[in-house]
């Protein structure tokens, strides 16, 4: 069942577990999201970020699939559609096209200030709509022009002002980055993490970039107060491995296994499997409407 990620993230936070954020690529993946979450009974949030959902034909598109295989799947978990990385702009389009819960990063704007107004004019637009608001402090790296950026560290008093203006849950950088880490990445920095916490009390906090962060780690920055965690790159690693297996053992060649819902079925296949490893490792499963 559609609804925004507000009360399953208060619940997280409450329960100590962290409700898993994946981004979706087209119709096949988030069919493969929402069946690892049903199975497992977890919920789950379906996310998508402007460039992904040019990809699929728009913000529209791509909520109507996500409503109309919850309807068509009979899902009985809570499911929330978010915009991932919106800009100001992506905001108002996404709200159009009927996403349950929309993340305005204002992180890259030219000031703090300009962060701040317009976080707080979204967060009464959704508020007055029933839609559930992420807001970010401090950037979040990554690999851009194949150098890896150090990820950056949140401003605790930055977070506390932008949590009281009554966003739901709030994107705080604690040294983690967008896709793969390299290898001399310091880890995710947990002094930062209970500084923060320390400043925004019970609001669930998300960490973006959960690909590749050692599970013990994840296991902490969950105890410390994150409930939400963003997944997309493991995903497309689970899907293109599991494809180039399946081209190398040559049975893409066999019978009438060029038809496309024989031939992705393995990428799909390791996509459900990963996403239902990620939920257990985050502790969501069996929390359906908890
Ligand atoms: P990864 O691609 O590193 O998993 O990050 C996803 C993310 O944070 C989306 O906002």
């Amino acid at each position: 069942m559609l609804v925004n990620a507000a009360q399953m993230l208060q619940s997280a936070e409450k329960g100590h577990y962290a409700v898993a954020a994946f981004n979706t690529n087209n119709l096949e993946w988030t069919r493969s999201i929402l069946t690892a979450a049903e199975e497992l009974q977890s919920p789950v949030i379906v996310q998508c970020t402007a460039g992904a959902a040019k990809w699929q034909q728009g913000f529209k598109t791509v909520a109507d699939v996500v409503r109309d295989l919850c309807d068509y799947m009979k899902i009985t978990v809570p499911v929330a559609m978010h915009l991932d990385h919106g800009s100001y702009e992506d905001c108002f389009k996404a709200i159009e096209a009927g996403f349950t819960s929309i993340m305005y990063d204002g992180s890259h704007e030219e000031t703090f200030e300009l962060n701040l107004a317009r976080t707080a004019e979204i967060v009464k637009l959704c508020h007055g709509k029933g839609l559930s608001v992420e807001a970010e402090v401090g950037g979040i790296g990554g690999v851009e022009d194949g150098v890896a950026s150090k990820g950056e560290l949140a401003d605790p008093a930055q977070c506390k002002a932008i949590a009281d203006l009554g966003v739901d849950f709030l994107a705080c950088g604690i040294g983690n980055i967008h896709g793969l880490y390299p290898a001399d990445w310091e880890g995710l920095s947990f002094d930062q993490l209970a500084k923060i916490k320390a400043e925004v009390g019970d609001l669930p906090l998300v960490l973006h970039g959960g690909t590749g962060i050692p599970t013990d780690q994840i296991k902490k920055a969950i105890s410390m107060g994150i409930s939400k965690i963003n997944v997309n790159t493991d995903l497309q690693v689970a899907f293109s491995r599991a494809e180039r297996a399946y081209v190398e053992s040559g049975k893409d060649l066999e019978g009438k296994n060029y038809d496309p819902r024989k031939f992705l079925k393995p990428g799909f296949d390791a996509v459900v499997a990963r996403a239902k490893e990620l939920i257990i490792d985050f502790g969501s499963d069996g929390k359906g409407w908890a």
